[in-house]
């Protein structure tokens, strides 16, 4: 027992992060294996020369940009320390003690976090085939939720659900609970494969209660320099920004996410690599008869009938890090970021390699 921490943070076990292990290649944390967004790298030296002034704590210019891009305008958007702290805006705006959260079981941890650092409690309902059940959810809003997170392509299944659905959900919350759509892997969605997935931008009009959460640590390649953003209305904007921090977007981090909204060849390019990547490695799985969940995003989970730590030690033994997925809560589960042609051709290598070893049983 912890005397320096209040009861209901005391269970709350610290955010487990993809682990980095020397020499390895890191798959475990959705990143892109490309490496960070050229352009983006560049605007960052660039400004260093700057970073004797304080950062625009608005984000004014990359706020705009963002807003051009969805058709909405500045005052729409808030910039967070990546998207994680928009959560941590959003419960701070809205939770006191004994308020509720709402959000699927297999899903971020830090939805949960988020409510509970704020004296909440944070709900769950289970997934259904992999996906965010949003009927059991609309069942599941109590007279004190205040906040409801959608994950969308989930993380970890990396299933998604379509506007239709969305909009049926929308209509059966009450207009003073938020709900928060995080679109973290919003751009690794192939409109080829579901063409349903939800324009959110464009709901916004109808929907002053909706916050819809994007981040540049994904295909940008910027995790490490934390921006994200959400794209709200007006009043729920503001409340944000009563939760945020002055100055919490460093100099570097918004030239950075200014000039990877530009560099279109290097998304483009990822985004490639991952639709070509997913395609491989559905041939190859399918051959083996491998469970793993189609995927919108830039990773795949896939179950066996062996532990998920067991097998990531058999990968991380053979130099790839690969995510044991006990801690979302599907222990015989594990995600692997989709990687280059040669990173995902090393991964079925193993894979074969752990199964004749007895390892991983399929
Ligand atoms: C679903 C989801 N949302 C948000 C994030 C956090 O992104 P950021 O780096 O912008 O805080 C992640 C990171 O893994 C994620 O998987």
């Amino acid at each position: 027992m912890n005397r320096f921490i209040k009861e209901s943070l005391a269970d709350l076990p610290p955010y487990a992060a993809g682990k980095k292990l020397p020499n390895a290649i890191k798959l475990s944390s959705n990143e892109n294996p490309l490496g960070p967004c050229p352009a983006a790298i560049k605007a960052a030296a660039d400004s260093l020369a700057s970073v004797h002034r304080y950062p625009d704590g608005m984000c004014t210019a990359l706020r705009e940009k963002i807003a051009a891009r969805n058709g909405l305008s500045k005052e729409n958007i808030i910039v967070g320390n990546g998207s994680d702290e928009l959560m941590v805006f959003a419960s701070g705006a809205l939770i006191n003690t004994g308020d509720e959260g709402l959000t699927c079981e297999n899903t971020f941890s830090e939805y949960n976090f988020s409510v509970k650092s704020f004296g909440g409690t944070c709900n769950t309902v289970p997934l259904k085939e992999g996906n965010f059940n949003l009927d059991a959810l609309a069942k599941g809003i109590t007279e004190k939720t205040k906040i409801i997170f959608l994950c969308n392509p989930n993380n970890p299944t990396g299933r998604y659900f379509g506007e239709a659905e969305l909009i049926t959900f929308l209509k059966k919350v009450p207009q003073n609970v938020v709900v928060f759509l995080d679109e973290a892997y919003f751009d690794y969605v192939d409109r080829s494969e579901a063409p349903d997935y939800p324009d959110s931008p464009k709901l916004l009009k109808d929907w002053p209660n909706l916050l819809i959460a994007r981040t540049y640590s994904k295909i940008y390649g910027l995790a490490a320099l934390r921006v994200g953003y959400a794209m709200g209305n007006v009043e729920l904007i503001e409340a944000l920004n009563h939760a945020k921090h002055a100055f919490n977007v460093n100099t570097p981090a918004q030239a950075a996410a200014e000039a990877a909204l530009d560099d279109e060849e290097f998304y483009e390019k990822s985004r490639q690599m991952t639709f070509a990547g997913k395609k491989y490695l559905y041939e190859e799985l399918d051959k083996r008869g491998v469970t793993y969940y189609p995927t919108q995003s830039n990773f795949l989970c896939m179950t066996f009938q062996t532990p998920g730590a067991d097998i990531f030690k058999g990968y991380a033994d053979r130099g790839i890090v690969i995510r044991d997925l006990k801690s979302f809560g599907l222990p015989r589960s594990i995600r692997y970021t989709v990687g280059t042609e040669e990173n995902n051709r090393r991964f079925i290598e193993i894979l074969d390699e752990l199964v004749k070893e007895g390892i991983c049983t399929i």
